[in-house]
C-alpha cells in the first residue's frame, strides 16, 4: 500500500483528499446492495463525480460471473488505465473489487473502504484479492495492494450484531499471535454494546500490517495469520454442507482459536492458565457451535484439504504463550480430532 490505512472519523474527508490528489481520468464506485443503502449515502458528499455499480450482497456472489459484470461495466464506461475504483463493502466487495481492478487492462488503481469489522481489521488489509471458484474459497486471485484504505468505524453501527461478532474473532486472533498486552485489553470488551472501535481497529490493523510487511506473499511469518483457521475453516466448511447449520467465518474461527490453543497446551507451548484465559475471552462473545461427536471425523477430514498444507502434512499455527504465534507446526489428523473432542466436551 502506498500509504498506511486512515482509521477514524476523519476517514471520509481523507478519502476525498486522496481522490483529489489521485486525479483519476474517471472514478468508479463499487458497492453491494447493503452498503449502497447504508454506507454509500454517508460518503456521497466526499466523492467527486463518479459511476456507481451495485452488486448483489453475499458470499455466493463472490464469483467470476460478478467479476465479468464489473469488467463489462468498466468497459462500457470506457475506463482507461488512469481510472480508479473505490470499493465500499465487506470482504466480498473489497476482495472481488480489488481483483477486478488488478486485472482490468492489467491493473487500475483501487481504494478500499471496508465497512464490516472483518474487512476493516483483516480482508481489506494486506493485499489479498480474489474470488471463490468451484466451491473453493478465494481460489482465484492475486496479491495486489490497494492505493489506500479508509476505515470509518461509524459504519460498524450499520451491522447486525452477528456480523460484528464475526469480525471480532480476527481481533482476538491478531492479539494472540503477536501482542499479549492487546489481548489483556480485550477482557470484558462487550462487542454488542457498540464500544468506540477506533483504538481497537488501529491496534489490530497495525499488528497485521507489521506481519504483512515482513512477508507480503505468505512464505513465512504471514502464516501466523492462519491461527485458528486450520480447524476453524474445517468447521466452517463442514457446516456449509449441512443446510440450516451454516456459521459465520468468525464464529468458526473463534472455535478454531479454542481448538488450536488447546493443541498448543497439549504440546506444553501454552499453560493451562493461559488456555483458560483465552477460553474466557472467546466465551464472552461467542456461543459454542453445536456438532455431535460423530461429526468430528467428517469435520477433521476438511482440515486435510486446507490449501495451506503441503503433501499430507496438516500445517498449523500454534501459540507459544499468549502474544507469540509459531507457524509451520505439523499436526496429525488424530490431533485435529482430539481438539474437536475437547471443544465438543468442554464447558464453554
Ligand atoms: N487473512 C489472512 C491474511 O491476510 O493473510
Amino acid at each position: 500500500m502506498n500509504t498506511p490505512p486512515v482509521i477514524g472519523p476523519e476517514a471520509p474527508a481523507a478519502l476525498a483528499d486522496l481522490l483529489r490528489q489521485a486525479a483519476p481520468s474517471r472514478l468508479f464506485v463499487l458497492a453491494d446492495t447493503n452498503t449502497a443503502r447504508d454506507c454509500y449515502p454517508r460518503l456521497l458528499a466526499h466523492l467527486p463525480a463518479h459511476e456507481l455499480l451495485t452488486i448483489e450482497a453475499g458470499e455466493e456472489y463472490k464469483t467470476l460471473a460478478t467479476c465479468a459484470e464489473v469488467w463489462s461495466w468498466l468497459t462500457a464506461h470506457q475506463a482507461d488505465r488512469h481510472a480508479l475504483l473505490v470499493c465500499i463493502g465487506g470482504g466480498v466487495v473489497t476482495d472481488l473489487g480489488g481483483f477486478c481492478a488488478a486485472t482490468y487492462k492489467r491493473g487500475i488503481r483501487c481504494v478500499g473502504v471496508p465497512t464490516t469489522l472483518l474487512a476493516q481489521v483483516d480482508a481489506a488489509v494486506g493485499g489479498k484479492t480474489g474470488v471463490d471458484f468451484e466451491g473453493f474459497k478465494n481460489h482465484i486471485g492475486v496479491f495486489q495492494e490497494p492505493e489506500a484504505v479508509f476505515i470509518y468505524p461509524a459504519f460498524l453501527q450499520t451491522l447486525p450484531p452477528r456480523e460484528l461478532r464475526s469480525g471480532y474473532a480476527e481481533v482476538i486472533k491478531h492479539a494472540l499471535i503477536a501482542d499479549a498486552p492487546a489481548f489483556a485489553q480485550l477482557h470484558g470488551l462487550r462487542v454488542d454494546a457498540q464500544p468506540d472501535w477506533t483504538a481497537t481497529i488501529q491496534h489490530s490493523v497495525a499488528i497485521k500490517e507489521n506481519i504483512v510487511t515482513q512477508d507480503p506473499h505468505e512464505s513465512g511469518p504471514r502464516k501466523l495469520l492462519n491461527f485458528g483457521h486450520t480447524i476453524g475453516h474445517a468447521i466452517e466448511s463442514y457446516l456449509l454442507t449441512q443446510p440450516g447449520r451454516e456459521v459465520r467465518h468468525g464464529e468458526a474461527v473463534a472455535a478454531g482459536i479454542l481448538c488450536e490453543s488447546w493443541l498448543s497446551a497439549q504440546r506444553n507451548l501454552l499453560s493451562a492458565g493461559e488456555l483458560t484465559e483465552i477460553a474466557g475471552v472467546v466465551r464472552e462473545t461467542f456461543a459454542k457451535i453445536q456438532f455431535s461427536q460423530l461429526e468430528t471425523e467428517a469435520i477433521a477430514a476438511y482440515a486435510t484439504h486446507d490449501k495451506k498444507n503441503r503433501a499430507d502434512v496438516i500445517n498449523c499455527t500454534l501459540l507459544h504463550g499468549i502474544g507469540r504465534g509459531v507457524y509451520d507446526q505439523a499436526i496429525t489428523l488424530a490431533e485435529v480430532r482430539a481438539a474437536l473432542d475437547y471443544y465438543h466436551q468442554a464447558a464453554l
